[in-house]
């Protein structure tokens, strides 16, 4: 029964949980890194280094802010800037920008 069960069961487990984890988002950006260009950037002059905004009008990461929209939005607004966000395009890359969206993720309490 033992032997059963290393020689059926754990193959089978083993590629369900290799084919769970090829379904995540490739394109999701390292928190990690995200925290070292973040610490590089002028982001947090206006965002706060822990997410809590400097100036009114400055969405607050750690109440989780703008967070409910997708990586895509974010990444578009921080390249192309906003009313009131410079562009960061030609500054920090695309992967940056999704790496530095992935550390905003994690400032949210
Ligand atoms: C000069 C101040 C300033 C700097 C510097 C700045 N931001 Fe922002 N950021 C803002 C403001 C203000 C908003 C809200 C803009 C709006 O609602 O139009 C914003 C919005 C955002 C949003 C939400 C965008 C959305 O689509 O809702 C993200 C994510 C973000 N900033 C990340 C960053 C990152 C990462 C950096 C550094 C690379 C950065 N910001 C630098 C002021 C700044």
């Amino acid at each position: 029964m033992k032997f059963l069960l290393l020689k059926t069961i754990l193959p089978v487990f083993i590629t369900i949980a290799v084919s769970l984890s090829a379904t995540k988002p490739t394109f999701a950006g390292d928190p990690a890194i995200g925290k070292m260009i973040w610490d590089e950037q002028p982001c947090k002059t206006c965002h706060g280094v822990e997410g809590i905004p400097i100036f009114p009008g400055v969405p607050s990461f750690i109440r989780g802010d703008r967070m409910d929209k997708a990586d895509g939005i974010l990444l578009v607004s921080i390249m192309n800037g906003t009313a009131f966000m410079p562009p960061f395009k030609g500054i920090i890359s695309n992967s940056d920008g999704l790496d530095l969206i992935a550390f905003v993720r994690t400032l949210q309490k």
